[in-house]
């Protein structure tokens, strides 16, 4: 990648042009979860009229952030170092205050809620502990990591209670921010909504030295999710779970109400999780400036993109500058969603660290060859349904059944079309494990400039076909599914042998 020296304010100037995202087009109104459809909440039974029609009534907005506790940063995972594996993760329950004076129920690994970050260098090969200390099955999923599918943690992967298991994970793939969860089938969306997700990074080796990379300090992490309680203020999720997509309309963002952040360095790189069971985000900087998109799911992104607006299905990620260096003490700066809501109100506080040089780069080879581009077709998946009545290509999860085969390492296409039902049909995150693909095109659309890095998720719109660039680099069974964990648990999944 040949690479190019400018100040974050040069920057914008340079990319200006390049700005035109793909983005706008997953506004509030979205298809998703806005079809017109009536007397749903009828049929879902042991709930409140409320969360009946969340899906196919309004998205139920989140409430603004009353920005009073400070945004809480997951530690780092620590290595170990007399002991026959690197690091350790238990998954437990726990209690976890989100109210004050109220405790409410919460998974976590290695702790009450969440998890620690587990930060891997480029090419780092570790062995991990995995123990379940829950009292219901659980896997460990490694998102977005590449590693051969009896270590990937899928619905093959269970660790009943009480067990314990060494893997060895290898980082052999580009600099991501990925993450980890459980994905036992049936119980994946309780078992996030309850606690269960972590950050997994990988570092750059080298060669992007100069983006900020100080943890904690100057290159954040930021879960955001939405949580629906009970009048307890317990995750009932029994009794709130929605099977098209469980919404809330609380806002947590790394497992906290009301969070703010204080900032210290004029150039801040933020790795955005989508960490939701089933909600979309579109965000942007509450004064409309723009930012800097960097990474995608799994790479940096050929080309750094300048917007002003991101959006982010469930189990997707991006890496983002924002330059505070700009700001007057005066204005008041957040991270919004759709309609203005405040998810995270910035304390600005800078140090005297100047703004400095963040180098960036430009894209030296089209994103995709001419021939890519060409290939034909070898695999097609159409996505369909709602509720528990979703299917793949006409079918449910079937663990016993391999519905594909690919060769190890070969490129293939594979075009997934979102097939609308009557009410027109709902965005579909679609994920596959073992891979990091590139689209190819959208709609025979080349992807925006935003999407021209590795992904391993990608937000398909009803109606629209969606072709992907696959390759598997280990062998094994690797799931591919809805990321709406409720239409992943109800069977929108598949089967891909890699030989
Ligand atoms: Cu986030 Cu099947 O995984
Ligand atoms: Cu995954
Ligand atoms: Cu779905």
């Amino acid at each position: 990648m040949k690479k190019v020296m400018l100040s974050s304010f040069a920057l914008s100037l340079i990319l200006a042009g390049c700005s035109d995202n793909k983005n706008n087009m997953h506004s509030q109104d979205s298809p998703m979860n806005n079809g017109p459809m009536g007397g749903e909440e009828d049929e879902v039974q042991g709930m409140g009229g409320m969360q009946g029609m969340m899906n196919h009534g309004n998205v139920p907005s989140l409430e603004s952030s009353e920005g009073i506790n400070e945004l809480p940063i997951p530690p780092l995972m620590k290595k170990q170092q007399d002991l026959d594996f690197d690091y350790e993760v238990i998954a437990q329950e726990g209690t976890t205050e989100f109210f004050e004076g109220i405790s409410t129920d919460t998974y976590g690994y290695n702790g009450d809620l969440l998890g620690p970050t587990l930060k891997l260098e480029e090419g780092e090969s570790v062995d991990v502990k995995i123990t379940n200390d829950l009292d219901e099955p659980t896997t460990f999923h490694w998102h977005g990591l590449e590693v051969p599918g009896e270590k990937d943690g899928g619905p093959h992967g269970e660790i009943q209670p009480g067990d314990s298991q060494i893997i060895t994970l290898k980082a052999d793939q580009p600099a991501a921010t990925l993450w980890y969860h459980p994905h036992v089938h049936g119980s994946t969306a309780e078992q996030v909504f309850k606690g269960l997700s972590g950050m997994l990074l990988i570092d750059e080796a080298s060669g992007y030295d100069s983006l900020p990379n100080e943890y904690g300090v100057d290159d954040i992490p930021l879960i955001f999710q939405d949580r629906l309680f009970d009048e307890d203020k317990q995750l009932n999720y029994n009794r709130l779970m929605n099977p098209d997509g469980t919404l809330g309309d609380t806002s947590i963002v790394n497992g906290t109400i009301n969070p703010k952040l204080t900032v210290t360095k004029p150039v801040m790189r933020f790795r955005i999780l989508n960490g939701a069971n089933a909600r979309n985000y579109t965000f942007r900087l509450s004064n409309g400036a723009s930012f800097t998109q960097i990474a995608t799911d799994g790479s940096l992104l050929d080309e750094p993109v300048e917007t002003d607006t991101l959006t982010l299905a469930a189990s997707e990620r991006a890496e983002i500058l924002i330059d505070f260096s700009t700001l007057t003490n005066e204005e008041s700066l957040a991270i919004i969603n759709d309609g203005g809501v405040e998810l995270l109100p910035f304390d600005v506080a800078l140090d005297n660290s100047s703004a400095g040089l963040t180098e960036m780069w430009t894209a030296d080879k089209p994103f995709l060859t001419e021939q890519e581009k060409a290939m034909p077709v070898t695999k097609e998946i159409e996505l369909f349904g709602m509720m528990k009545m979703v299917t793949i290509n006409g079918k449910k999860f079937d663990p016993n059944r391999i519905d594909l085969r690919q060769e190890q390492g070969v490129k293939e296409v594979w075009e997934v079309y979102n097939k609308p039902d009557m009410m027109g049909g709902m965005i579909h995150p679609f994920h596959i494990h073992g891979t990091q693909f590139k689209i190819i095109s959208r709609d025979g659309r080349d992807p925006e400039p935003n999407e021209q890095g590795l992904k391993d998720s990608v937000l398909i719109e009803p109606g629209e076909k969606v072709k992907l660039l696959v390759t598997f680099p280990e062998e094994g069974v690797f799931v591919y599914h809805c990321h709406i964990l409720e239409h992943e648990d109800n069977g929108m999944m598949g089967q891909v042998e890699v030989y």
